[in-house]
């Protein structure tokens, strides 16, 4: 095998479930049902399937051309396709925000490992038995609150969970791309959606699923207002992997065959597919349980409120050991892809072997995630901003280097790159048809910019 093999996906279904590994992750499982329950529902729902249609499905098309064309890395694309100017700065900046957001990452899949493993071990729910009975929740709301505490603000096994996620993406990562990050989103992806399956299984069965179906799909519209817009947006960009150079860097090694707006439309539906389940898999067990809604945001939803949900359920480790291997698969694919950004970078510009360049990426991240772990314990205090470092990561990388990183490769694509750039990575050369080119291309280069700028305003205006 020439070492040319290792830098191109092996097949068709092997890129697509490589590139859905990446979409799919802690923006779908985690932060989507946190998001749809903050911001109304089934209404919420409505705008994210057309901001990732109408948005998300363009943008991901120019990271696409872009990467394909450009055969390189997020900053080579750029310096290959327009050597004269600083556009490379687009790939830069991609850089930084992957490996921004590869810092907190980390730590997050890190607590879905270590919830994972004491799901298997049994610790999650000792003494859980005297706390819970005769169903008294309110206790129950408390005990899993503690555990979040223990798992999580404590200094130590959070930040030893994410040195062995950082060390299983270096044993991948290292494996290239075939063999690395094809194997393993081959290997997870079908099993996620086993997993996820089930689980669905079970909640729709639950006496208060349809109460619970009924909150997620029957939209309220007096709750869209202009907020709502802007949180779909957002929620867009990072569960599609959007913005950061993941999928130009994905789409070069896609070989020249690839089609790519189909490929953009099954990874969307994919992404949008997990979405939801996960909205059956929540929202029937919290009506069936009457969680109070204050346990219902942000972190707290499945880290808290669904292990009481199966404490609740016969078979508790059971659906614990599942769900949190669910949410471990998922988040472990796009952890890779995230670091592979700066990976492929170091390998492309210093001509690192590959090992190399792992090494390089990843080990400062044993420090640096460590860091962002301790804004949970030791250093809470710590703010910027008035934000503790890992808050302030999240929302720099998520509402600041995202929203512009899409916004730069829009203006790119749509203005500044070599003519029909577009036209020809959607009709592969033209050997085939490509009917909404001139609608993908006007959304690029008008409506996509225009309204991504609104993610970055909107704080502003509060
Ligand atoms: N899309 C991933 C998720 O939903 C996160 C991600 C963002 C991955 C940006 C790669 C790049 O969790």
């Amino acid at each position: 095998m020439s070492s040319n093999d290792n830098k191109q996906f092996s097949s068709r279904l092997g890129l697509v479930v490589a590139t859905v590994g990446s979409a799919v992750g802690l923006g779908n499982i985690w932060r989507f049902p946190a998001e749809a329950q903050a911001n109304g529902g089934a209404a919420f729902l409505l705008l994210y399937v057309a901001c990732v249609f109408l948005l998300g499905v363009p943008v991901m098309l120019a990271e696409f051309s872009l990467g394909r064309a450009g055969r390189s890395d997020a900053f080579g694309v750029f310096h290959k396709l327009s050597p004269r100017g600083k556009w490379w700065l687009i790939g830069e900046l991609g850089i930084l925000a992957s490996y921004t957001i590869g810092c907190f990452y980390m730590v997050v899949t890190g607590w879905t490992f270590e919830y994972l493993f004491n799901s298997v071990t049994g610790d999650l729910y000792d003494g859980m038995v005297q706390v819970a009975a005769g169903g008294d929740f309110t206790n129950a709301d408390i005990f899993f609150a503690e555990k979040m505490h223990q798992y999580i603000s404590t200094p130590w096994p959070p930040i030893i969970f994410t040195w062995l996620v950082i060390l299983i993406n270096i044993a991948v990562l290292t494996g290239g791309v075939q063999k690395g990050i094809e194997r393993l989103s081959n290997i997870l992806m079908p099993l996620l959606f086993v997993v996820l399956i089930v689980l669905c299984c079970l909640t729709l069965t639950l006496p208060g699923a349809s109460a619970g179906l009924e909150w997620f799909l029957k939209p309220d519209f007096s709750k869209i207002n202009a907020m709502t817009v802007i949180n779909a947006m957002g929620q867009t960009f990072f569960s599609l992997s959007l913005g950061m150079g993941t999928l130009i860097t994905y789409a070069s090694y896609y070989p020249a065959n690839t089609r790519l707006t189909f490929t953009s439309v099954i990874v969307a539906m994919m992404s949008l597919v997990v979405a939801v389940l996960m909205g059956f898999v929540i929202f029937p067990a919290v009506a069936t349980y009457g969680l109070t809604d204050h346990s219902l945001v942000g972190a707290t939803l499945v880290f808290q409120t669904l292990p009481e949900v199966f404490a609740c359920l016969p078979g508790t480790r059971l659906w614990s050991i599942l769900f949190f291997a669910l949410l471990f698969m998922a988040a472990l694919t796009s952890t890779v892809s995230i670091m592979e950004v700066t990976i492929a970078f170091l390998s492309d510009r210093f001509k690192l072997s590959r090992a190399k360049a792992c090494v390089l990426t990843l080990t400062p991240l044993l420090l640096l995630s460590s860091i962002c772990s301790l804004s949970f314990s030791s250093l809470s205090d710590v703010k910027l901003f008035g934000m503790t470092i890992f808050d302030f990561l999240d929302n720099f990388a998520t509402n600041i280097l995202l929203p512009v990183g899409s916004i730069a490769i829009c203006v790119y694509l749509g203005w500044f790159a070599p003519k029909g750039l577009l036209h020809k990575e959607l009709t592969n050369n033209g050997t085939v048809r490509s009917l909404l080119t001139g609608v993908i291309l006007f959304i690029i280069r008008y409506i996509a910019p225009v309204m991504i700028s609104a993610i970055l305003i909107a704080p502003l205006l509060k």
